[in-house]
């Protein structure tokens, strides 16, 4: 295992099983530790589903760490990481990692999920270093807004540093947002990855900074790079 594997960097798994799949899959990581390394995902196709039918002892093949990572925080900032789904995993990863190097930190959570049920119980520091905060687009089958909206009515506080992931609508809003703020956010992109280390060139996106690659110039950019209307959507 390596020595360092920094927040927002991520793995590709191959997906062995009865109908493995031949290109491995990118799964940012969730928590790591000498000798282990925890992901979280959501199974979406044949990868994800192959992973999610892994037994104890049956051998994957990784590499990592890939890509870039978040910038790493100044002691005393405050912090808002804003995840939506899934999108929260690298999220806690930041959190459980900061937050035991720098004490003086404020990480706050904006977790979103489209309703209750998809709530994911996360591995999160006790006691945790900030607010936590929690909302569900739905209640009861009743929209009640979305993240950004809960966002702007229920928060009060100002940020050193904004973090997002998740669905790029939802990061495109808070990059929107924020853009008149004088805050600086950055936010990880996903796309479909074959090689995941820059050689491919198929996760190429366009920036203001020209075309960069998602698996090596990313997954993690500064939000105000971003060209949202062409960064393509799952
Ligand atoms: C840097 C990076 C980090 C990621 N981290 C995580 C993570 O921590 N946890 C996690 O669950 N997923 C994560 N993903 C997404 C994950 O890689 C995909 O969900 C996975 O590759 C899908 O593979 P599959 O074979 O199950 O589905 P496929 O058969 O490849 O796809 C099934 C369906 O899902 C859609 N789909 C594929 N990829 C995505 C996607 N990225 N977002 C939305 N829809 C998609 C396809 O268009 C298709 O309709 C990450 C992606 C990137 C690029
Ligand atoms: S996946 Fe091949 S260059 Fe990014």
């Amino acid at each position: 295992m390596k020595e360092k594997v920094l927040p927002g960097q991520f793995v590709e798994i191959s997906t062995p099983g009865k109908n493995s799949t031949f290109l491995k899959r990118p799964i940012s990581v969730y928590g790591y530790q000498q000798n282990q390394i925890d992901l979280l995902y959501k199974v979406l196709g044949q990868g994800t589903q192959n992973l999610s039918l892994l037994q104890p002892g049956q051998t994957v093949d990784m590499i990592l760490p890939l890509g870039n990572f978040f910038t790493p925080p100044s002691p005393h900032s405050k912090v808002l990481l804003i995840g939506g789904g899934i999108g929260v995993a690298p999220l806690v990863y930041y959190i459980n990692y900061f937050s035991s190097k720098i004490s003086s930190l404020e990480l706050s959570l904006l977790y979103g999920a489209e309703n209750e049920k998809q709530k994911i119980e996360l591995n999160l520091p006790n006691p945790f270093p900030g607010n936590l905060m929690f909302h569900s687009d739905y209640k009861n089958d009743i929209y009640q807004g979305n993240l950004l909206d809960f966002f702007i009515s229920n928060s009060v506080q100002e940020y050193d540093l904004l973090i997002a992931c998740g669905p790029h609508p939802m990061m495109k809003a808070f990059a929107d947002y924020f853009s008149t703020k004088n805050v600086v956010m950055e936010v990880s992109l996903e796309s479909n990855m074959a090689c995941g280390y820059g050689v491919c060139l198929g996760c190429t996106i366009p920036t203001s900074q020209g075309s960069k690659t998602v698996c090596t110039d990313g997954p993690v950019f500064p939000a105000n790079q971003v060209d949202w209307t062409k960064v393509w959507k799952h």
